[in-house]
């Protein structure tokens, strides 16, 4: 147990979160993970939240139309303090967060990217879309990537990358199938040792 919380950010069919919340069942990941944050509604993500009781807050473009970019960060900070949250963990987030959410968590925002950057990345590379890029380049091994986020889509620091043998016959669903094992194994387990960090920062300050 550490009194660290996580907000997990998720738009699509939450396997990922999945695997958090059952590392977290594990005792694998110690912080609490109290919210998820989608721009979906209807996504698998918010069915895996309300089945763990895990708080979900919707916030879109399209429920706030009208405010600026500084109003529309102030949206996302006001939940976060509002949950205490010490990290912020990206799984299937398929939005560019606003960039005072991303100034404010500095080295506290991560994401998971299914190929080896800085290949395979930017605008419309996500899911499914990145493996097809990835058969079609026909690069020979692909991979996963945690790295932290910045402003700008897939180029934050670099924290872990593994690679993923990619077979002869494969399609972009065999491929994502394989990719994703790989995810569920090492995002909790990267997720696991930044807590550690964080809470020693947090104590020492
Ligand atoms: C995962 O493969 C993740 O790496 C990817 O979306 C998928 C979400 O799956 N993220 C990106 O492509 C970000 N650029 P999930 O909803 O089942 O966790």
């Amino acid at each position: 147990m550490n009194n660290l919380n996580i907000s997990v950010f998720a738009s699509g069919g939450g396997s990922n979160f999945k695997a958090i919340l059952k590392a977290k069942r594990n005792g694998i990941i110690k912080s609490n993970i109290p919210l998820l944050i989608t721009n979906n509604s209807h996504c698998g993500a918010v069915e895996i939240a309300k089945k763990n009781s895990v708080n979900v807050v919707h916030i879109s473009r399209k429920v706030y139309p009208d405010l600026d970019e500084k109003e529309y960060s102030q949206v996302f900070l006001n939940v976060l303090e509002k949950f205490k949250i010490d990290l912020i963990v990206l799984a299937g987030y398929m939005k560019l967060l606003p960039e005072y959410v991303v100034e404010r968590y500095e080295n506290r925002i991560i994401n998971i990217h299914p190929a080896l950057l800085p290949s395979f990345c930017g605008k419309g590379m996500y899911g499914i879309n990145v493996h097809r890029a990835v058969l079609e380049a026909g690069v020979k091994v692909t991979g996963i990537t945690i790295h932290y986020v910045n402003k700008e889509y897939d180029k934050g620091k670099i924290i872990f990358q593994k690679c993923v043998e990619i077979k002869e016959n494969d399609n972009e669903i065999s491929l994502q199938k394989r990719v994703l094992k790989y995810e569920h194994k090492y995002y909790p387990l990267v997720i696991a040792s930044l807590e550690k960090i964080i809470s020693y920062e947090k104590s020492n300050n």
